[in-house]
């Protein structure tokens, strides 16, 4: 008795004879290019012809009848493309069928789309939220239209302060602006909750600079707050120096340096090594929150402190990648945004 195996053996050699024997008759009866091309594609056809399954066949196959089988396998193919060729040939080539000729029916129906990808800013907002979301701290959001209040007053900048002037700031009214730092989400967090707290928000900030590579009347900044019993300026510098490495890559250098901000006391500006090593960029600014701010939500400054920095998501990106014009990150030219 035979093995199952032998008798599947043997029914993938006959079924080779039908498919010459069958494939000869369809080449041989076409009458028109159209029928051969039908013929030549149920065949002999790469994607779906019977051909390619014969071919598929031999893997299943005893390793004993596989030499045999590709034997047989092969001459089948040769006999049916010659009768392709010859059918071809019959019909005449002098008077091409252009709808068969400029369409490939072997090709698959549907193309793969191309499929796009996040833009590298909201890609560096994603990380961003990330990594401080890694060191405990949660995302907090604001309007982008504010009011005069949450803009400068509770964050210690009086009426008379420059930073207030109308050249300096989008105004919509007397009270009304685009929010020029995202600093103002410090308060409105800080007047619904109590401490303790560690946010971060993240968004657009507007202010009326002439567009240049560095400069753009439209930035995102990453501002972030935390207050407790007991922070204090080692904090805000572990959490910043943990955030760059795990940012940056632990190769690039950043400083602080002593500054000043209506809001925090004492204030320090971060700024990260550029990429070519030969400048020192402003990454942003930070320091322990002023208890003047704590005063203007109704925090007791006496039980608590607290730091705040905001730093520039662009530069951030562009320091990332080693990218020298803010203007790339928003013209969305894709040959620049393919890239990422
Ligand atoms: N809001 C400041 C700016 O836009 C940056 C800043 C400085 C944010 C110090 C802070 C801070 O939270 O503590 O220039």
């Amino acid at each position: 008795m035979s093995s199952p195996e032998a008798v599947d053996d043997a029914r993938a050699f006959a079924e080779l004879d039908a498919l010459l024997s069958e494939g000869l008759g369809a080449f041989a009866e076409a009458r028109d290019s159209a029928a051969v091309e039908a013929a030549r594609v149920e065949f002999l056809g790469m994607k779906q012809g019977r051909i390619k399954h014969a071919q598929e066949r031999l893997k299943t196959l005893e390793p004993s009848a596989r030499r045999g089988y590709g034997q047989k396998f092969n001459s089948v193919k040769k006999s049916l493309e010659e009768a392709c060729e010859e059918a071809r040939n019959r019909i005449g080539r002098s008077k091409p069928d252009r709808a068969v000729r400029s369409v490939d029916l072997t090709l698959p129906g549907n193309r793969e789309r191309r499929l796009g990808h996040t833009h590298p800013l909201t890609q560096t907002a994603d990380e961003l939220i990330d990594l401080f979301g890694r060191l405990g701290f949660e995302v907090a959001r604001g309007p982008e239209v504010e009011d005069v209040r949450h803009n400068f007053e509770a964050l210690n900048i009086p009426p008379a302060h420059p930073a207030r002037d109308p050249r300096d700031n989008f105004y919509l009214s007397e009270s009304s602006m685009l929010r020029s730092q995202t600093s103002t989400v410090q308060i409105r967090v800080m007047e619904k909750r109590k401490p303790p707290i560690r946010v971060v928000a993240i968004g657009r900030v507007y202010r009326p600079d002439v567009v240049d590579a560095t400069h753009s009347f439209m930035f995102h900044q990453i501002e972030g707050l935390m207050v407790d019993k007991g922070v204090t300026m080692a904090d805000l510098k572990t959490v910043l120096r943990l955030f760059a490495a795990s940012y940056l890559g632990t190769d690039v250098q950043i400083r602080f340096r002593p500054s000043f901000f209506p809001f925090t006391e004492p204030s320090v500006e971060v700024d990260m090594l550029w990429h070519g090593g030969d400048r020192w960029v402003e990454m942003g600014g930070a320091g322990m929150v002023d208890p003047n701010v704590f005063e203007a939500v109704g925090y007791d400054p006496e039980v608590y402190t607290g730091f705040a920095f905001g730093l520039g998501v662009e530069r951030l990106c562009m320091r990332r990648h080693a990218i020298d014009d803010i203007r790339l990150l928003y013209q969305n030219d894709v040959r620049f945004l393919e890239q990422f």
